[in-house]
């Protein structure tokens, strides 16, 4: 993606869009006198029918040329967020935008309808909304501007330096954010910071906080924002990563069993409960320990790991998602979904002894029924069975 930055006037072009094909959508930032605005413009309806025969490359070309060619100075931008610009093809030419000169290239089809855009501006209800630093929060802050970004691990997950120290630095900005991203991220603290020194679950370091990214005068005070937070890194992947490689299995599965299993009951011990047990959600320390990791209970889910019973819950309440339900049905999916955790192992592993005592357990506790199913105590007590 082309980057045109100019720190004192210009337009710094961050992510497109394009979706719908006939949809682009850019956002950038205007700078302007020392003073910054987030800017996202959107076509809104369809684009002229030039458009549509284009290749999407091309398209992508003359949608940024003319969003260069916008005089951005004219329009009534909002301060401090982001301001939506949603233009549609109309017959007037009332609330249209002005095109700089020197940019009136008649070959650009939308620079040449440009006088019949109607223009409506707005406040962003997509942006990345980023909760301000509470001055009685009592964790750790890391300023983002001090970490060094290593790796890009996961979308919303990098690897970061601070002090010749490598952390993982899971971020409220991501290529796909939804709005309630930013709850479930602090809801992600909330259980990080009750659960901190117990075993088998993701260690919390800190808050990593930076001023307001959209923050549009340098000279105002602002509070300070959240913007992530650093957990200890656990450097030997996550299980999905170790399912995919050829791996030497041995006792480790066994192990890995029994700390997931306590992470688990950890959890469920405190009123809370994890709802995404799945292989990515479990990482290896230095030692090939396993730790439970995502433990926000309110993100996201995958069906084929939600217990039968809670698949029919949101059948019955389409509005409604795992974390809604109630507590028990809660603790019986997570214990169903570490059952299918067991039996994925028992499956790389294969006929070996650990193997079938894995699978033996895994189908005790993904029985059809859930009052005939073994509780997460007596899983691990059959785990510790030699
Ligand atoms: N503390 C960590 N140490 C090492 N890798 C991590 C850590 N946290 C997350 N990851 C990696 O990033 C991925 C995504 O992290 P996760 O917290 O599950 O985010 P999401 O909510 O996007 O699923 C994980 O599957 C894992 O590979
Ligand atoms: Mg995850």
């Amino acid at each position: 993606m082309p980057e045109k930055t100019d720190p004192l006037c210009g337009l710094e072009f961050k992510s497109f869009q394009d979706w719908n094909g006939d949809r682009p959508s850019q956002t950038l930032i205007f700078h302007n006198n020392c003073s910054s605005w987030w800017i996202k413009v959107a076509v809104d309806g369809s684009l002229p029918e030039q458009a549509l025969g284009l290749g999407s490359f091309k398209r992508r070309f003359v949608f940024q040329e003319f969003v260069e060619a916008i005089d951005f100075g004219q329009l009534q931008l909002l301060d401090d967020t982001v301001t939506t610009i949603n233009l549609s093809l109309t017959e007037q030419s009332q609330n249209s935008i002005t095109i700089r000169n020197g940019h009136q290239n008649p070959a650009n089809f939308l620079i040449a309808v440009a006088h019949r855009m109607c223009c409506i501006i707005a406040e962003d209800p997509r942006r990345v909304i980023y909760p301000t630093l509470e001055r009685q929060q009592c964790l750790p802050a890391f300023e983002a501007r001090c970490l060094q970004t290593v790796e890009v691990v996961a979308p919303t997950v990098r690897t970061v330096l601070f002090k010749e120290q490598i952390f993982a630095y899971k971020t409220i900005d991501r290529p796909i954010y939804e709005p309630e991203d930013t709850e479930h991220v602090l809801n992600e603290i909330n259980v990080l910071e009750q659960l901190r020194g117990l075993p088998s679950i993701a260690q919390l370091v800190g808050l990593v906080v930076s001023e307001d990214p959209y923050k549009t005068c340098p000279s105002t005070n602002s509070p300070a924002v959240i913007t992530g937070f650093l957990l200890e890194y656990y450097p030997r992947g996550s299980l999905e990563q170790i399912f995919e490689d050829e791996f030497q299995f041995d006792a480790l599965p066994i192990q890995w069993a029994l700390q997931i299993g306590t992470a688990l009951r950890s959890l469920h011990k405190r009123g809370r409960t994890h709802l995404d047990i799945k292989p990515s959600n479990i990482v290896l320390d230095a030692n090939e320990n396993a730790v439970l990791i995502d433990v926000s209970g309110t993100g996201g889910y995958v069906w084929e790991w939600l217990s039968p019973e809670m698949q029919a819950f949101i059948q019955q309440n389409s509005e409604s998602s795992p974390a809604n339900a109630p507590f028990e049905a809660r603790v019986s999916t997570d214990c169903w979904a570490y059952g299918r955790l067991l039996s994925t192992m028992a499956e790389k592993i294969g006929t070996s002894g650990i193997g079938e005592k894995l699978q033996s357990i895994a189908n005790a506790l993904t029985k059809a029924v859930p009052e005939s199913r073994i509780s997460l105590c007596d899983a691990l007590a059959q785990l510790n069975e030699k």
